[in-house]
């Protein structure tokens, strides 16, 4: 079992819901305030979705990553909607996670930490609150935990038992995703498991096989000189990740761990503030900073160096190693300028973080047919220069967060396929923001591998 928290006291001017005296940005309008605390008290009484000792290691693995020892995955859907908590979906995301991490395990030669944007990330923040179609105005859609896409005012009405809803999803997604886990289904020994359908016809599939090939006879020869097998040292663990956005929700699972002298947000391993939420003072942060998880932060161009190193000092007083993860999301455009300022504001405080990159949320556009889309191009240029950027300042880049899904959609361009602005009528599914396909995925996975596994001197701008 790990260690206590570096931070044993409780902070003593924070509760679960301090956050309420505080502006909290992008909050659902429930009307039926009796509803909404029936809905919360009886959230607070069921049992957690995980447990401390797993927040524990997974800060104490994240750490790692910000020693550079180890590297971090974090991906899934924008938003994940309650109809995708279906076995086939859970286990095709799960499979394309651990292909990735497979690929970046074999190229970084260092564990992989994998971390799903699932198991709860079902509310998005909008840029509007409301949504006006032939003169009629409703509230926007905040995700399924919120109100429904429909655009009825019934559909649209917020609806505090979604959060109860929410909270079911997300267990039933944990509890198969545990099972397949604990099942062997993460076996190193079999990766053929993982096998997607649609593979067979994938530019990748050689390329990806070799990897397979050559994972396998390492462990053989490693079994073979040592006459054990490596199931217990490669047991892969995977942790969960959602957007902390609605309040309510991330309140009434916030439990004190008396062994651990701390409060835990139980709703998910690693809570993240999004970039709409992260102002000093408001209430995303003031609930976050009480929490002892591991906490993201997503950093945008607007930040500056005064709010980022607040940031890093109200979230991280004590700078407890692995607490706090920076998931920058410039654009490739604006990464050269803004992150070199970012990384030498946080030095400034002299508190370390793990910086994270988000190569999506930067790089959104509207393609030439109305779609929401993102090249890949920019995908991997943003990437890259991430790469760069940090190497040169003598920082690092301890992980990727990308928004990606194991099905065949249409949404991104470019990649292998060279997916053009007319395919992407052909699978557009998302609701929210256009996702990496298993392909792209993969490929994005093979290229960070390539990126980031070969010695530093050898390295050579693309
Ligand atoms: C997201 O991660 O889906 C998101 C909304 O990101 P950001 O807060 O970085 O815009
Ligand atoms: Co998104």
């Amino acid at each position: 079992m790990p260690g206590v928290n570096a931070q044993t006291e409780p902070l003593k001017d924070w509760t679960p819901d301090s956050w309420q005296s505080r502006p909290a940005r992008q909050q659902p309008a429930y009307r039926d305030r009796a509803a909404l605390d029936a809905a919360v008290d009886q959230l607070s009484r069921l049992p957690p979705i995980v447990v401390s000792w797993e927040v524990e290691r997974l800060r104490e693995e994240l750490a790692a990553a910000q020693r550079g020892e180890r590297f971090l995955l974090q991906g899934g859907d924008c938003a994940e909607s309650f109809d995708d908590c279906e076995s086939g979906r859970i286990a095709q995301r799960l499979k394309i996670l651990l292909q990735m991490s497979l690929v970046l395990v074999h190229g970084l030669k260092k564990p992989v930490i994998r971390v799903g944007r699932m198991a709860g990330q079902y509310a998005k923040p909008r840029s509007a609150d409301t949504e006006t179609r032939d003169g009629v105005t409703l509230p926007s859609y905040r995700g399924d935990i919120v109100n429904r896409p429909e655009f009825t005012a019934a559909a649209r009405e917020p609806d505090p038992s979604l959060l109860l809803r929410g909270y079911e999803r997300a267990a039933l997604t944990i509890n198969f995703v545990r099972a397949l886990i604990d099942g062997g289904f993460a076996d190193l020994h079999h990766p053929e498991y993982w096998d997607l359908g649609f593979v067979g016809h994938s530019p990748f599939k050689s390329q990806y096989e070799r990897i397979v090939a050559s994972v396998a006879d390492g462990l053989e020869f490693f079994e073979t000189i040592s006459a054990k097998e490596v199931h217990q040292s490669l047991r892969t663990d995977f942790y969960t990740s959602h957007e902390a956005l609605v309040l309510h929700y991330e309140q009434a699972q916030t439990r004190h761990i008396p062994r651990q002298g701390r409060w835990y947000n139980l709703s998910t391993h690693m809570p993240w503030i999004g970039m709409r939420t992260a102002e000093i003072g408001g209430a995303h942060v003031e609930y976050c900073r009480g929490i002892a998880n591991p906490i993201g932060v997503k950093v945008g161009a607007a930040m500056d160096a005064d709010w980022l190193q607040r940031l890093v000092t109200t979230l991280n007083p004590d700078n407890t190693p692995g607490r706090l993860a920076l998931i920058h999301r410039f654009g490739a455009k604006d990464l050269e300028a803004a992150l070199p300022r970012a990384i030498e504001a946080v030095r400034a405080t002299g508190h370390s973080v793990l910086w994270i990159c988000d190569p999506m949320h930067g790089n959104t556009e509207n393609s030439s047919g109305g779609y929401k889309t993102r090249r890949f191009e920019n995908i991997l240029r943003e990437l890259e220069l991430s790469f760069q950027v940090h190497e040169a300042m003598g920082s690092q880049l301890g992980g990727v967060h990308v928004e990606l899904t194991g099905e065949d959609v249409t949404e991104c361009t470019g990649g292998a396929r060279g997916l053009t602005d007319a395919d992407l009528q052909r699978a557009y599914k998302s609701t929210v923001d256009p996702r990496l396909n298993y392909e792209q995925a993969l490929e994005l996975s093979l290229l960070v591998a390539e990126r980031a596994g070969k010695p530093r001197r050898a390295r050579r701008p693309r």
